[in-house]
């Protein structure tokens, strides 16, 4: 890839002045969506005239983002494009669930589908690049940015990042409907302590490279063109001034020629970390370490050009900055086609990119439990009473999602959305408590609608409660007591606590499902769909057990559930072992049999292993139900005995399949190298493979004792 353009590169290099050369690294933000000439905004096109400005971030618009443009090309100097990057996490105008649901569905096209229908209209209203897949892994469902991520599991995560690149970047990112993708935040935020967000993280290089680093790696493999760096310390040096991470890792032992571009104003809080001594400080730290791209903050190109002159930057390094910058924009084809067709611009989702959001939405959902079955709603109830405080409201689109898109394109409601699947039942609904009960008292069935506002996730919305807030326990108390069957539906960006969740009878997770949110909800409910998804991302018993995470190394005094009376184990006196739903559950109107696993061979010479060689394992699955469903039959390995211990359980295969009452199949895995070894703690990165014995454990969820063993010889 480094070969593309590297001419016409070095010969706009040769033509540039040291402050031409910093404009490239700078990204400004464009102050208000009030096109070129309006308040706020004059800053940016002075800047753009006199090559002072490579990109900037949060201009919408195609008019807005043409005349900018003209600006930089037609007025300034060397007439260099600039480049539009935009936070597009979930959806332009065609709001998705949140990551963390498409994570449940246990399905990377879901992400594939999102980044490319995202990537259409994005890029046909001006917008080159977004910031976007986050693949921060976390064991804090306090963080806010937990709704954000893929939950955490490195290789779902890694799975689902390296299907959000293709999907935004295609095979060729300077199509029409392709933008750059940046791969965030690098690296290990999802550490943050206290799930506080932007908080310490002092890590161990075995952790980081085996927990942390692999979906970045996916995604660079998987061609993405940008990363971001990461707001945190790692292990005391900030993601931002850390060579280790952005120069050693990323850039020279993986081989990234993208761009590397900061965290909003992440270059100046260098200093307020206490790293670097002042602004000009936190600029040479940053371009050192391996920041290509400041964004939001000018240190960079305010310091810049006298760092360089008093050699405290190497030329060398500013100019590598440079070309990464100048290769993105060949590669986006900007050099060729600065400027939007406006007769080309997508205004508003369509109906098939709507379809697209329903089923997938749909594909998120985690049905918790049903026993006694309340779900699927009886074709033939007369009457439904639909209550709480998220049953007719448009507050599910998630974190993310634009100001002008939650304007224009709410989400639909529950209570609508059941309206219309039960033309002939009478939906009744209510928001408070003693209302909530009257209907319930007088309906067949009770669909309880609670959780979590968007407000309460995404970025820096940390929370140290991990229940429902806002006395929402007592309306399902409420209607609990009235003895009547009801069902509770959950939103949220996060997992959530409460011993409700023991005693109601049937819960379904929808997380915040984006546009289509009342749609999908009400196709589940009604059964149209069959829910296949499954957590990604442990439920504690209560917020004191966190950080709680299924991929956890054993102690050595673990809990014995044989010995239940030793009081030296690892756990609390005052909660009961493990979580309240395990990483990988979710269940389904119909029922499955996993039978257990058989693999191709049972002993393997590691270097056959090293060499390419993989081991097959089968798992016989059959629908054992009256109805046709999703199963996610899932793969977890443990090494038994290692030189870095290893977790009790490591996702390393899934597959959801689509089965008709009473049929069967037979799921097949490949297991590798990379699946069967690990990092060291080496600081130069050494992936090992072991002899020893692997279990290999299959079933529906992290918690399966299904297993067979491979010896590594
Ligand atoms: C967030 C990034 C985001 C950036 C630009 C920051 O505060 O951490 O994820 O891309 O802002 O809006």
């Amino acid at each position: 890839m480094s070969s593309d353009h590297d001419a016409e590169i070095k010969e706009l290099l040769g033509r540039m002045t040291p402050v031409e050369k910093f404009g490239q690294l700078q990204q400004l933000a464009w102050g208000f969506n009030t096109g070129p000439g309006g308040p706020g905004t004059e800053d940016v096109e002075t800047a753009a005239r006199a090559g002072r400005v490579g990109s900037v971030l949060n201009l919408m618009g195609a008019a807005n983002a043409n005349a900018l443009q003209r600006i930089a090309v037609e007025e300034s100097r060397l007439g260099i494009p600039l480049l539009y990057g935009l936070d597009v996490i979930h959806g332009y105008w065609t709001t998705f669930p949140i990551p963390l649901a498409q994570a449940a569905a246990f399905d990377p096209a879901v992400t594939e589908t999102d980044g490319a229908v995202s990537a259409r209209e994005a890029r046909s209203d001006g917008i080159h690049w977004v910031f976007s897949p986050m693949m921060d892994v976390t064991h804090e469902p306090r963080w806010g940015r937990i709704a954000e991520s893929h939950g955490e599991d490195p290789y779902l995560t890694a799975r689902y990042a390296a299907a959000k690149v293709r999907g935004y970047q295609g095979d060729d990112m300077s199509a029409d409907d392709r933008v750059a993708a940046c791969a965030k935040h690098f690296v290990a935020y999802g550490g943050a302590e206290g799930g506080r967000d932007y908080n310490t993280v002092d890590v161990s290089e075995q952790r980081l490279r085996n927990l942390y680093l692999p979906p970045f790696l996916a995604a660079v493999d998987a061609g993405a063109a940008t990363v971001m760096a990461a707001f945190n310390t790692v292990s005391g040096v900030p993601a931002h001034g850390n060579a280790h991470t952005l120069t050693d890792i990323l850039k020279t032992q993986r081989g990234f020629d993208g761009v590397v571009v900061s965290d909003w104003a992440g270059v100046d809080e260098l200093v307020v970390h206490g790293f670097a001594a002042d602004r000009a400080d936190a600029a040479r730290l940053a371009l050192g370490a391996g920041v290509d791209v400041e964004m939001a903050s000018t240190s960079l190109v305010e310091h810049g050009p006298d760092l360089l002159a008093r050699g405290l930057i190497s030329a060398d390094r500013l100019d590598d900055a440079v070309t990464r910058v100048l290769r993105l924009k060949f590669r986006l084809g900007l050099f060729d086609r600065p400027y939007v067709d406006l007769d080309a611009v997508i205004p508003e989702p369509t109906p098939s990119t709507r379809a697209a959001a329903r089923d997938v939405a749909a594909r998120c959902m985690v049905l918790l439990k049903n026993a006694p079955a309340i779900l699927p709603l009886d074709p033939s109830v007369s009457s439904v009473a639909v209550v709480g405080p998220f049953a007719d409201s448009a507050d599910l689109l998630g974190t993310w999602v634009l100001g002008e898109t939650q304007r224009r394109f709410p989400a639909g409601t529950v209570r609508e959305a059941l309206a219309a699947a039960l033309p002939d039942t009478l939906i009744s609904h209510a928001d408070g408590v003693q209302e909530a009960v009257d209907a319930a008292l007088a309906a067949d069935v009770t669909v309880v609608v609670v959780g979590e506002p968007t407000a309460l996730s995404g970025e820096a919305a940390t929370r140290s409660d991990l229940g429902l807030p806002d006395g929402q326990e007592d309306l399902i108390a409420a209607v609990a007591a009235t003895g009547r069957p009801y069902a509770v539906v959950l939103v949220g960006g996060r997992p959530l606590t409460g011993d409700w969740l023991d005693t109601a009878p049937a819960v379904l997770m929808a997380w915040h499902p984006g546009i289509e949110a009342g749609n999908a909800i009400a196709d589940v409910l009604t059964g149209a769909v069959n829910p296949g998804g499954k957590l990604p991302v442990t439920f504690p018993r209560a917020v004191g057990q966190v950080p709680i995470y299924y991929n956890r190394e054993n102690t050595g005094r673990p809990h014995d559930p044989a010995r239940p009376e030793n009081p030296f184990v690892s756990g609390y006196l005052d909660l009961a072992d493990g979580p309240r739903f395990p990483f990988g559950h979710g269940i389904a109107y119909t029922t499955f049999a996993v039978s257990a696993p058989e693999l191709s061979r049972t002993r393997i010479e590691a270097a056959a292993l090293c060499d390419g060689a993989a081991v097959e394992v089968t798992v016989p699955l059959r629908n054992t139900g009256d109805r046709a469903g999703d199963e996610v039959v899932q793969l977890y390995v443990h090494d038994r005995a290692a030189s870095v211990v290893q977790p009790v359980r490591r996702l390393r295969g899934f597959r959801r399949v689509h089965l008709a009452a009473g049929a069967e199949t037979v799921v097949r895995f490949a297991l590798g190298a990379d699946d069967l070894g690990f990092w060291t703690g080496d600081p130069n990165g050494r992936f090992v493979v072991e002899p020893g014995e692997i279990d290999v454990h299959t079933g529906t969820s992290s918690a399966t004792t299904d297993r067979c063993t491979l010896t590594i010889v």
